[in-house]
C-alpha cells in the first residue's frame, strides 16, 4: 500500500520527521515532486540530517526514488549521497528518467528574475526550480533520461542555451558565464549521466513502483512544500511551481489515482504558521524585513502588528528553531489558520493528520487559532481563490488556554492521554474542523518526541 505525506501549510510542517516516523514500515520512499529547494529535518539516533534532495528513507537505509515529477540537479543530489557516505549511511537512491534536470542557468535565472520582479518576487530559494518547471511546460527542457543519451543531450543544449543566454543578456542585460556555455554543459551532465549509469540509479518511476506493490512491499510517497505552495491551489504567485498537494503524488510517480487513493493521505500540521518567502499572512504575529508585506523597520513589525506580537513571534521562532533548513533565513511566524486547513484538508482528502510542534507552542497562557476570516464584511471559513482577496481577508481569532511545559519525551512514551488536557482540546478542534483523524503529535524534534496514535500501514 502506499502513504502519502503531504504538508497542509506552507512548508516546514515537519514531513521529515513523519517520513522517518512511519518510514519503518515502508520498504521505498519516493518524492513526487520538488527539487532542492526542499529542507527535510530527520533526527536518529540524536544525529540531525537535512536532506534536501534524497528521500528522508534513505537516513534508515530506504530505497529513495525520485519521481518523475521531480527537478533534480545532478550536483546537489551527488553531493548529498555523498556526504551521507561520508556519515557512514549506503544511501540507496534511483531517480526517474522522467524528471527534469535543474542546469547551471536555470539557478542563474531564478537569481536575476526574483531581483525583477520586485514586489511579485516569491522570495525563492534559488535553486533554479520555477525556470526548470517552466522549461518542462514549455517542451524544451532536459531529462534525466537525456544525460545517459550524449547525442540527445547535446541536441537539446542546442536547441535552449542560446534562448537561454539571449533572455539574461538581452532581456535582462546580465553578463553571462560557463552556466550558459553549450560545451561546458555538455561535458559536465553526460559525466553526471554516465555516474547516474554506472551506479545504476535511473528507473521508470510508476513501472518500479508498482512492481514493488505488487510483490507486497510498502511505499511511502514524501511530498515537499506545502498545499498553500502548490502552484494550483496555493497563494499563487507567491508559490513554488509544481503541485504538493495529493494529486502530485500520482503524476509525479506514474501510480494511478486509484493506487493512491487506496492508501491513506496524511497532512502535516505544524501548530502554528511559519512561512519563508512573501505574500500576505492574515495570522503573522511581527513581521520579517524582506519578507513580511509593507515591513515597518521602525517599529520591527508587519503591518498593524505591534511589539507585543513582535515579542510573541521572537519567541516562537526560537523556541521552534524557525530558521530555513536551505537558506538559513529567518522564518516568518503566525498563528494557526483554519481556513488554510480547510482548504488543505479538501484538496488532499486527509485520512489523517500528524500535529507537531505542540511543545514549542508550551507555556503561553493562551493560544490563539485564525478560525475564521472577515472578507468584505462576510465571515469566510475557506481560502478566497486569488492572492489579492486573501491579503484582504482579516482573521478573527479563536482562544485556546495555554498549556504547561511538560517532560514531553514522558509524554510519547505514556501516549495520548498523556498530553495535557487542554492542549489535547487543542488538537481535537483541529481534528473536529478538518474531519481528520489524529494519527500522531510531535512534541519534540526527535522520533521518539512523537506521540503515536495510529501506525498508517497496520
Ligand atoms: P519539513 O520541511 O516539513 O520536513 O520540515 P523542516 O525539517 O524544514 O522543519 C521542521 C523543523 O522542526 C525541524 O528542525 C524538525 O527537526 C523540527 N520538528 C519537527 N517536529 C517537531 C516537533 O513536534 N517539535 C519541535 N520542537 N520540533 C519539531
Ligand atoms: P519543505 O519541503 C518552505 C518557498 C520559498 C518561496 C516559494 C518558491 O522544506 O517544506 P522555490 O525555490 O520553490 O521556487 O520558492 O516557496 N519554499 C519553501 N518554503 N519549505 C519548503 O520546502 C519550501 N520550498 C520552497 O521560500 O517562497
Ligand atoms: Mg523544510
Amino acid at each position: 500500500m502506499t502513504v502519502t505525506i503531504v504538508g497542509s501549510q506552507l512548508g516546514d510542517e515537519g514531513k521529515g520527521g513523519v517520513v522517518d516516523l512511519y518510514g519503518d514500515a515502508a520498504d521505498v520512499v519516493a518524492r513526487y515532486q520538488g527539487g532542492d529547494n526542499a529542507g527535510h529535518t530527520v533526527v536518529h539516533d540524536g544525529e540531525k540530517y537535512k536532506l534536501s534532495l534524497v528521500p528522508s528513507g534513505a537516513v534508515r537505509g530506504k530505497i529513495g526514488v525520485l519521481g518523475n515529477g521531480c527537478v533534480v540537479n545532478p550536483e546537489t543530489l551527488f553531493d548529498e549521497i555523498d556526504t551521507l557516505r561520508e556519515r557512514g549511511l549506503e544511501p540507496d537512491v534511483r531517480v526517474s528518467e522522467r524528471a527534469h534536470v535543474i542546469l547551471p542557468y536555470h539557478r542563474a535565472l531564478d537569481g536575476i528574475e526574483e531581483e525583477e520582479k520586485e514586489d511579485l518576487a516569491a522570495g525563492t530559494t534559488k535553486r533554479g526550480i520555477g525556470p526548470t518547471y517552466e522549461d518542462k511546460a514549455g517542451r524544451r527542457g532536459v531529462r534525466v533520461g537525456d544525460l545517459l543519451d550524449p547525442d540527445t543531450l547535446r541536441e537539446r543544449l542546442e536547441y535552449v542555451v542560446p534562448q537561454k543566454k539571449a533572455l539574461a543578456e538581452e532581456v535582462f542585460d546580465k553578463e553571462t558565464g560557463e552556466e550558459f556555455d553549450i560545451d561546458h554543459l555538455y561535458e559536465t551532465y553526460r559525466e553526471y549521466g554516465e555516474r547516474l549509469a554506472e551506479e545504476g540509479m535511473t528507473v521508470d518511476c510508476g513501472t518500479f513502483l508498482q512492481n514493488r506493490i505488487d510483490a507486497g512491499d510498502n511505499v511511502m510517497l514524501e511530498g515537499a512544500q506545502g498545499t498553500s505552495l502548490d502552484i494550483d491551489h496555493g497563494v499563487y504567485p507567491y508559490v513554488t511551481s509544481s503541485n504538493p498537494t495529493a494529486g502530485g503524488a500520482t503524476v509525479g510517480t506514474g501510480l494511478g489515482p486509484t493506487v493512491i487513493g487506496d492508501g491513506e493521505v496524511i497532512g502535516i500540521v505544524k501548530a502554528y504558521l511559519s512561512r519563508v518567502g512573501t505574500g500576505p499572512l492574515p495570522t503573522e504575529l511581527g513581521g520579517v524585513e524582506g519578507q513580511t508585506p509593507d515591513y515597518d523597520a521602525a517599529d520591527g513589525a508587519g503591518d498593524g502588528a505591534g511589539a507585543d506580537e513582535e515579542a510573541l513571534a521572537t519567541a516562537i521562532r526560537d523556541e521552534g528553531g524557525e530558521y530555513g533548513t536551505v537558506t538559513g533565513r529567518p522564518r516568518r511566524v503566525g498563528w494557526l489558520d483554519m481556513p488554510m486547513l480547510r482548504h488543505a484538508a479538501r484538496a488532499n482528502g486527509f485520512t489523517g493528520l500528524a500535529v507537531n510542534h505542540i511543545d514549542v507552542l508550551s507555556g503561553l497562557d493562551t493560544v490563539e487559532v485564525g478560525h475564521s476570516y472577515e472578507f468584505d464584511g462576510e465571515e469566510i471559513f475557506t481560502m478566497p481563490p486569488t492572492t489579492e482577496q486573501w491579503g484582504r481577508c482579516e482573521a478573527t481569532f479563536k482562544s485556546f488556554d495555554g498549556w504547561p511545559d511538560v517532560d514531553w519525551t514522558a509524554v510519547a512514551e505514556d501516549g495520548y492521554e498523556a498530553i495535557p488536557e487542554n492542549a489535547r482540546t487543542y488538537l481535537e478542534y483541529i481534528s473536529d474542523e478538518l474531519d481528520a483523524p489524529i494519527y500522531a503529535v510531535g512534541v519534540g524534534p526527535g522520533r521518539e518526541e512523537t506521540v503515536v496514535v495510529e501506525n498508517p500501514y497496520e
